[in-house]
């Protein structure tokens, strides 16, 4: 253990995993996680984030490099379910229990009273289910009770991987108050997602993955690289309000005959401008788009260096992204 480590700090050093067939789903990937934040770990689909997350919790065993939570590898933290909380792709629960009934199980195992059981279905707002079989639920509540089930030990860490698929809007805004509330507690939050829109609005911090490496790690400020705010104006004089906007310099673009994209210039001014040029405004929002693409620009980049070893007649790696912005006004409450 490295004396002084904050003990809710993940640091993941040179970590790399190769698995049978040559697949190096995680390639020397290093970044690290602080308490008092939600960090974003993005990636297209097939970018190495469960593999990463499941080193990370001692199920996956790396190839080299190291993961570890407060100084130490997961497998030597001396009581790991009250140090660290996870929640899985595919949690499983055994469909005739009882929500209650399966955290009395974990309780039990964790050496934890049974009444934790019902103050962490309280926490998720699963109390009124909680007699209730699993095997009656939805998949909004199975991803409750996975959370309830990572709280039980009231870790200073939660892993979560994927938590908003299956999840609806109401329940995606639920796990976002949710969330920065426990980081607001000081604990460390690390969230992994394919979907830049569904953690943009929850997430200080990002890592981005593609290919298994890092492309990117910093504040969500960061990503957009400094360049100021981008805001979509949606006019039906976008050409006179192009005019006048260009004519003092402003960077802009347009998206189609009725929207401009405007760089770095506030939104009160924007408004001015448009007052000045007698523009009727349709719409006028921070435009999301702008960190998709960016998001888009750094994982859909081939890898230089896709395969170590052998790939036995798999086909060349192909990071198997789907275009993450669908649209204006569909970025999700996230
Ligand atoms: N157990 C495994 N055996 C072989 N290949 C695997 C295994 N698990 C994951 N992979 C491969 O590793 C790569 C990364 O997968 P994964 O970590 O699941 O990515 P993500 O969670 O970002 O979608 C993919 O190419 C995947 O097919
Ligand atoms: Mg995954």
């Amino acid at each position: 253990m490295r004396v002084g480590e904050p003990p809710g700090r993940i640091v993941v050093a040179a970590l790399s995993k190769t698995f049978a067939g040559g697949i190096r789903a995680v390639d020397n990937l290093s970044f690290t996680v602080e308490p008092g934040s939600v960090t974003g770990f993005l990636g297209p689909n097939g970018a190495g984030k469960t593999t990463t997350l499941r080193m990370i919790l001692g199920l996956v065993r790396p190839t080299s490099g190291t993961a570890t939570v407060g100084g130490r590898r997961y497998v030597a933290l001396p009581n790991p379910l009250r140090h660290v909380g996870a929640c899985l792709e595919a949690s499983s629960f055994y469909p005739g229990r009882t929500a209650r009934n399966h955290l009395r199980v974990y309780c039990a195992h964790a050496g934890l009273p049974g009444k934790r059981a019902a103050e962490v279905l309280e926490l998720v707002g699963l109390s009124a289910a909680g007699r209730r079989r699993v095997k009656g639920f939805s998949l909004g509540m199975r991803q409750r009770l996975a959370l309830a089930t990572a709280m039980l030990g009231d870790p200073p860490v939660l892993i979560m991987d994927e938590p908003t698929n299956g999840l609806d809007p109401e329940g995606i805004r639920w796990l976002r108050g949710f969330l920065r509330e426990l980081a607001g507690q000081g604990r460390t939050i690390l969230v992994s997602s394919h979907l830049l829109a569904e953690v943009q609005q929850t997430v200080d911090r990002v890592v981005i993955l593609s290919a298994g490496r890092c492309v990117r790690q910093g504040s969500m400020a960061e990503l957009a690289g400094g360049r100021g705010p981008t805001t979509l104006v949606r006019t039906p004089q976008v050409d006179a309000l192009m005019a006048v906007l260009t004519s003092r310099g402003v960077g802009l673009t347009r998206v189609d005959a009725t929207a401009v994209r405007i760089d770095g210039l506030p939104v009160p001014d924007i408004g001015h401008a448009a007052f000045e040029a007698g523009c009727e405004i349709h719409e006028m929002r921070a435009d999301q788009a702008d960190l998709e693409r960016v998001f888009f620009e750094l994982t859909s980049q081939p890898p230089s260096q896709p395969h170590v070893g052998p790939t036995y007649g798999q086909p060349p790696y192909q990071p198997p992204y789907q275009p993450p912005y669908q649209g204006p006004g569909q970025g999700g409450p996230w």
